[in-house]
């Protein structure tokens, strides 16, 4: 798609934001940055859509000429039976958080876990083929990270969920594409030895309860990645005990940013300004 093309009935790009809450979300103003950086006019904007709403909102985006919507809690389940088309990731994952609208026709993908693994990538383990990971959590951040990872080759993965049948189901869910076992969390201590990266994907940690973690962090080995998805704070206490000890750590930022960076690739066909995103997201953290 070309830029005249994407401006030209308005001469402005609309993309925006579904969920509830939405006061919090920084995609707007990560969004703008882009857009500014980019030279595209146009606007982001956060839209409160409470459950059972979502079929008139996505009748809303067509009717509004949105270009693109992320989707954001608790849509990303409810928003599938509104779309035209699921792409293959959002399909195996079972969620959706971008949609293009194609002059009426939607599609719907999860930039959740490939960005994430971009972002890890990046950050602290450039090739993730033949290491051993341990992922905390088993819901719907869980299944996005857990999916884009089993297409790097790695060794195995294990899921460690307080709910261990959530984790069992996941594992065998993907069996087809990976080693992926799932755990419950009392069995975590007898594999964590073993591993080499950490990925913690559930809220534990996150503001304001920022003295809790996810997992004992005696547990875990100086020789260990520990990633973590939250990023407000952006270090949070499983990440700052865990540095101390000398391990590499991955904060959550990378992957809200590069989430956004592949989303605002499918609605516009351009390159994202990752780092104009970046610094527009840091200069809003309070
Ligand atoms: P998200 O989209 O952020 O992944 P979710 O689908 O509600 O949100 O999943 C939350 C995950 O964090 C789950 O794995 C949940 O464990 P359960 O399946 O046992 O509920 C986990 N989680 C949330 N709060 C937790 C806590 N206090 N201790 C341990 N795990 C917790």
């Amino acid at each position: 798609i070309t830029k005249t093309d994407l401006l030209k009935s308005t001469g402005s790009l609309l993309l925006g934001v579904i969920g509830d809450p939405i006061g919090h979300s920084k995609s707007p103003v990560m969004h703008q940055a882009a857009l500014s950086a980019l030279g595209l006019p146009g606007s982001y904007v956060p839209m409160h859509v409470q459950s059972g709403h979502v079929g008139d909102a996505l009748a809303g985006i067509k009717a509004l000429g949105f270009r693109g919507i992320n989707v954001t809690i608790p849509h990303k389940l409810e928003v599938i039976p509104y779309l035209d088309h699921l792409d293959e990731t959002a399909l195996r994952i079972g969620a959706v958080n971008t949609i293009v609208n194609d002059h009426g026709v939607l599609t719907g993908y999860n930039t959740d876990g490939i960005g994430y693994v971009r972002s890890l990538k990046e950050e602290a383990v450039s090739n993730l083929k033949g290491k051993k990971i341990m992922v905390l959590g088993a819901g719907g951040a869980a299944r996005g990270i857990v999916y884009a990872l089993s297409l790097e080759s790695p060794d195995c993965i294990f899921i460690a969920n307080r709910t261990a049948d959530k984790a069992e189901a996941m594992a065998s869910e993907w069996k087809d594409l990976a080693d992926i076992r799932g755990i419950s969390m009392l069995e975590l201590p007898a594999h964590l030895g073993d591993m080499d990266i950490l990925i913690n994907t559930t809220s534990v940690g996150m503001h304001p309860n920022v003295a809790e973690t996810p997992v004992d962090v005696n547990l875990i080995s100086e020789k260990m990645v520990v990633s973590d998805l939250i990023y407000n704070p952006l270090q949070t206490r499983l990440l700052a005990e865990s540095e101390q000890k000398g391990c590499k750590v991955h904060g959550g930022l990378g992957m809200f940013v590069n989430q956004g960076a592949f989303a605002l690739e499918y609605w516009t066909g351009m390159p994202a300004p990752v780092a104009a995103m970046r610094s527009a997201v840091l200069q809003n953290m309070n």
